[in-house]
Order: structure tokens, then sequence, then C-alpha cells
């Protein structure tokens, strides 16, 4: 379990980050999952009264991006700045609800950039060199010996499937290797990384290769898409160098250190694994070079897959969120699936079956028709107002998945988590059948407690859809969420007025 302490949350700072996407393309679900999952997250510690910061956005620069805009015939800034404002309006639509969108591009990045490279420079971590071996331009990286495929004598890209480029140029290096060991005890100690196992892959990684000493820039004959080196104008700094740092632009760094401490200390970084290699060697050495810890955790998850493939644009098997947002008409059904199928050890395969029996039976028949069902029976035997009146053994069965649910989200396992509030939903309808309110003279003691079990499951359910039950807690009569775990208190409503309100979900 991550093991995140929730106490006077009031006063916690919290960061949460997802990687900064390729903008070469618009975003596809891949990237709606992690951006999602790190959404809820947010929302779920901002509902408990965090002091929560969310960093989203894009990474701009490099051969990748530069290739692209050159393919398309428009100068890369020109591309980025379209690009962006379509992860933008992506993220718009489903509803994330970020503190900040960076772009690589942004003034105060570059200059935090330069910054720290020139630092780096100052403190004899970077020498010149020559490099020699295979790139792989969509991953944007050096792939070393043993970690290709080859296929007819070609090295292969395991992640994109695509041939290897052989690349041999000047450049700088990083001394990374200075650090294995610090890297090394980081991993052993093996509280960051989550679920552990991510964090024993790196290390056997470690123990087999080493830790090489890393290409930080690029010759600007081949690319010039970049952030020039502060100190040999002749290259750009390496899109990863680059693009790893937006994490501490976020915070402020280096100017504002004060804020960079409060937040950095109680980071939850989120990736795919894809990327776990940059997250963990080259990111927590750059920290370490900069003297500063890593982050507080690293959520890292599995791919979505289509035909056992990792989704993406390089395949070209990707599913369009836009699809996906006109076949169940509500943009919030996605962030509700996209939580209910979320995995981090495994992969998972798309499956429009999967998802359409999880709409029906989680949403339509189990959310929605208790909903429909409780706020009907308050209109018509109570004519909409039910007083407090709990019915305590009931309330115990509630409170037991409720607590195991708070702390699932507390360790950030957000699908589980999600499966107890639904468990919540189904206990509270077979106790309605088994109660048979509408029979009852005296119904106003299981309807009060029915909506108590709505509202508790509800608020589990509000950092997933936000707006969609903030619909349903309004039908109820509740119109604000508050902040912080007392809410989550069963009886904690004085009395309910439930007014008349449309079903929130539809039938396919
Ligand atoms: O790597 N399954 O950007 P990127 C699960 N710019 N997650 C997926 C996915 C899939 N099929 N496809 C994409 C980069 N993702 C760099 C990051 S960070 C300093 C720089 C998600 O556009 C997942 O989070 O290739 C993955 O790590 C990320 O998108 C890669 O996005
Ligand atoms: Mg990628």
């Amino acid at each position: 379990m991550a093991g995140i302490e929730y106490q006077n949350t009031k006063r916690c700072h919290m960061y949460i980050t997802t990687p900064i996407y390729y903008p070469n393309d618009k975003p596809h679900l891949g990237h709606a999952y992690t951006t999602i999952l790190a959404d809820i997250i947010h929302r779920w510690f901002s509902l408990l009264g965090y002091n929560t910061y969310f960093l989203t956005g894009t990474d701009e620069h490099g051969a990748k991006l530069q290739r692209e805009a050159e393919r398309r015939g428009i100068n890369p800034k020109e591309f980025v700045d379209q690009m962006s404002e379509i992860f933008k309006e992506y993220w718009k639509l489903l509803g994330i609800g970020y503190s900040r969108f960076i772009r690589t591009t942004d003034y105060d990045h570059e200059e935090v950039v330069r910054y720290v490279v020139s630092k780096l420079w100052e403190k004899g971590y970077i020498y010149s060199g020559k490099y020699r071996g295979w790139y792989c331009t969509a991953c944007e990286k050096f792939y070393s010996e043993g970690e290709y495929i080859t296929e007819n004598d070609t090295p292969i890209c395991s992640i994109h499937r695509r041939p290897l480029e052989y690349i041999e140029e000047d450049t700088y290096f990083l001394k990374l290797s200075l650090f294995k060991d610090y890297i090394l005890k980081l991993l052993r100690e093996g509280s960051i990384i989550y679920p552990k196992h991510f964090s024993d892959e790196v290390t056997s990684k470690i123990e087999i290769e080493g830790l090489q000493d890393l290409s930080i820039a690029r010759p600007k004959t081949r690319v010039s898409w970049g952030i020039e080196l502060p100190f040999d104008n002749k290259y750009v700094v390496y899109v990863w160098i680059d693009a790893l740092l937006n994490y501490l632009t976020g915070l402020g760094y280096p100017k504002n250190m004060d804020r960079v401490e409060q937040y950095w200390r109680n980071s939850i970084q989120l990736i795919g694994k894809d990327i776990l290699w940059f997250h963990t060697a080259i990111w927590f050495t750059l920290l370490a070079m900069l003297d500063l810890p890593p982050p507080k955790k690293l959520l890292v998850h599995s791919y979505l897959t289509v035909k056992g493939q990792k989704m993406g644009k390089s395949l070209g098997n990707v599913v369009s969120i836009d699809d996906m947002v006109k076949r169940y008409g509500n943009p919030e059904v996605v962030r509700f699936i996209i939580a209910r199928i979320a995995n981090y050890d495994k992969d998972v395969e798309v499956s429009w079956d999967i998802y359409d029996s999880i709409y029906t039976g989680d949403l339509l028949n189990n959310y929605g028709n208790l909903v429909r069902r409780a706020t009907m029976l308050a209109i018509k035997t109570l004519n909409g107002s039910v007083v407090h009146d709990l019915d305590e053994e009931f309330a115990r069965v509630i409170d037991k998945l409720k607590e195991q649910a708070i702390d699932l989200y507390n360790n950030l396992e957000v699908s589980s988590a999600v499966k107890y509030a639904l468990d919540i939903l189904h206990e509270t309808n077979a106790y309605i059948n088994r109660k048979e309110p509408w029979k009852s003279s005296t119904p106003n003691q299981t309807i009060y407690t029915v909506l108590e079990a709505i509202r508790i499951a509800s608020l589990l359910l509000y950092p997933v859809m936000p707006v969609t039950v903030s619909g349903i807690l309004h039908s109820m009569g509740l119109d604000e969420v508050e902040q912080g775990l007392q809410q989550f208190k069963l009886g904690y409503i004085h009395m309910y007025n439930v007014r008349i309100s449309p079903i929130p979900f539809k039938k396919l």
C-alpha cells in the first residue's frame, strides 16, 4: 500500500502530476487514462481538504515534434501552439481540473531549463564526448545493446515496433554513473515507486547494465527545435532533460523555494510504465544533483492495449476520446469507466462489451436505479421531506464498506475504492427490497437511511464524476459538497428535501 496519511488535511499540501504528453497528435484514451486517474486522485484529496496543486501539460521540443511539424509543412512553434490548445479542449471536455497546463515552450520553463543546465555544468556534472548508438525518435531515447529487438538484422524499438536509427555525434554527457549507489539504495528501500515490482524492475536493469552517463545535448544541425545549451550554442538540450524539469517549473523553482519545499515533499507523480526509466534512474539523479529529494510517490500504471499491443499513435491503434464520449452521452462516464478498469499491475485490453456492461450494470442499474427508487419513494410517501432517523444496524454495514473505500483512495487504489462505493449501492438496493418501505406506514427511517447510504456512495464517487454526482446530490436537496472527512459520517444530514429530477443515466 502506498500509505498516504490523511490527518490534519487542511494544513497538508499535495502535488499531483501527469507526464507532459507529446502533442504530435491529439490525445487518445491512453493519455486520458493517466490524466483522469490523476484528476480523480487530485479531487479526492481536495475533497478531504488538502491544499492540492495538479499539473499536466505538453512536451513540445525535440526531434519528434520537429519532424511532425516538417511533415505537416508548418513551423514547430505554430504547430505546438495549435496542438496544445487541442489537448486543453479534450481535458476540458473530460473535466480535468488542472491547476496549471504547462508547456515546455513557456518562458518560465525555458528559464528553469537554462538555469538547471548551467548549474549542472558549474557543478562539474557535464562533460563533452562522442555518442554512437541506436536511437528511437518515437521514444526520444538511445537504446542500449540488449534493450532493443532485432528483426531481419534490423534493430527495432520494442515499444513502437519501428526501426532504430544509427546516430554518431559529438555531444555532452551527464554523469549519471556517479549516482548509481544512491539510486539503488532509493529503489531497494522500496517505498517511492508503487506498485513495488516496478522498483525491482529498475533495480535489476541497473544491476545488469549499470547506470551509464547520459547524452544530454543534440547538435542543432540534426535537432534545431529545442532550448539552446547555455554554454554551447551549437546544441540544444536533450528533450527528456527539458521535459522532466517541468515538474519543478510547475512549483516555481528556483525562485520560490518555500513553495517547492511545501509541495515537493508531498508529491504524487503518475506515469505509464513506458517511461519508468526516465522517471526513476534519470529523474531521481537529476533531483539529487540539484540537492532535492525524490518525489514522495511515483505511481506507475500498465498499458491500455488493443489486441495485446500498447495503444499508441505510432502503432495507429488508438481509441478516440470522442468515440467514447459519443457512445455514453456524458463525458463523465468516460472517467467512471477508466476508474473501474484502471490496473497498475496488468495491461488492460480495450473492450466495448466490457465498457457497455460497466455502464449498464454500475451506472444505469445500480446507481441510477437506486437514486430513482429512493427519490420517488421519498416524494410519494413523505412529500420529499425526510427527517433524521438512522437504522443503526444497516448503517454499520455501510460504515465498513465506506472505511475500506476511504483507505483505498488514500492508498491511491482508485479502482478498488470505486468498487467499494458500488458495493454500498448494491447493499442499499437489497436493503430497500428487504424493507419494502412502500408497504410501511412509517417509511421515514428506511428512506432516511437509504438516502444517507446514497450520499456516502456519492461522495466517494464525487472525484470520479463531479458534475453528475452534484446533480444527484442536488436532487436530494444537498446543494454543496463540503471539504473534509466529517461529512462521511452516517447520520450527518439533519433533513432531506428531495426534489423531482431527471434520471442521470440513459439507456444505451
Ligand atoms: O512519453 N496505455 O509522452 P507520450 C496507458 N512526452 N497509458 C498510455 C498509453 C497506453 N496505451 N498511451 C499513452 C511522453 N499513455 C513524454 C513524457 S514526462 C516528463 C514526458 C500515457 O505522449 C501514459 O501516461 O508518449 C504514458 O506514460 C504517456 O501517456 C506517454 O505519453
Ligand atoms: Mg509515447
